[in-house]
């Protein structure tokens, strides 16, 4: 689903026209997305966490293609210093990260920064509300002789924020040889409130794929 929407994202971007810039690029996932989809493409791939980046580092460096294409950049949006327009901009699975003032500031930049016409891909994660959420199986994967599984759960905290609960869990014939637990803050957003905050940025929000995948197409109406 992931790969199949961002190139439906990515439909029309003439890769010439600018950078394509992954905003909370974690360990690569999109970037191997926009790869596919635009095989020309200058991609800008921005991630705060430096284990993130190294894993991000790792992935493109052991490809001769992607290392010739993609650049990785420390921090958030202030520390693209490419002065051209982006001819579009990822912003998938990290949204949550910011609060409502930093949104604000976010939306305004990526709004000045984005090539007229250049879509937005950005996406909301539920819960869109400060609930409780019941601890859910988040991710498994074998490999070699053990299984990697993610759980997490999540507590408001605030009247517009939640903190999840993760728990990691490395399993080997059936016996858990490790544990980690992490927590962070995740700012909730429902999809009326993302669309007044693009409105207010000047960008006009359409949904990408199915509605219930919650991920949207963020544009400047033509003639602004
Ligand atoms: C859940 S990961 C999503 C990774 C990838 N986009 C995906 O969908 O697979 C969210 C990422 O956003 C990053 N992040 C947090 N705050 C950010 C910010 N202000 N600007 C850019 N990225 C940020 C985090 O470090 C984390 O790697």
């Amino acid at each position: 689903m992931f790969g199949p929407l961002v190139a439906a994202g990515l439909e029309g971007v003439d890769p010439d026209s600018g950078p394509i810039v992954d905003l909370g690029a974690g360990t690569g996932r999109g970037v191997l997305a926009v790869a596919a989809a635009l095989p020309t493409a200058d991609i800008i791939a921005v991630e705060p966490s430096a284990a993130m980046r190294a894993v991000l580092m790792a992935r493109v460096g052991s490809d001769e293609r992607l290392r010739q294409r993609v650049t990785v950049v420390g921090g958030d949006l202030d520390a693209v210093r490419t002065p051209e327009p982006f001819a579009a901009v990822l912003a998938m699975n990290m949204i949550g990260h910011l609060d409502r003032t930093a949104r604000k500031v976010f939306w305004t930049s990526l709004a000045r920064r984005l090539a007229p016409g250049g879509p937005l891909v950005v996406n909301l994660q539920p819960p869109s509300e400060a609930v409780e959420v019941m601890e859910t199986p988040a991710s498994a994967v074998v490999v070699g002789r053990r299984r990697y599984l993610g759980s997490g759960r999540a507590a408001p905290t605030a009247a517009d924020q939640v903190t999840w609960h993760m728990t990691y869990r490395t399993v080997e014939d059936g016996v858990t040889v490790a544990e980690e637990r992490v927590s962070y803050s995740w700012w909730v957003l429902s999809e009326a409130g993302l669309r007044d905050e693009l409105s207010v940025a000047g960008l006009h929000a359409e949904h990408l794929g199915p509605p219930e995948a919650g991920v949207y197409i963020g544009r400047r109406p033509a003639g602004r």
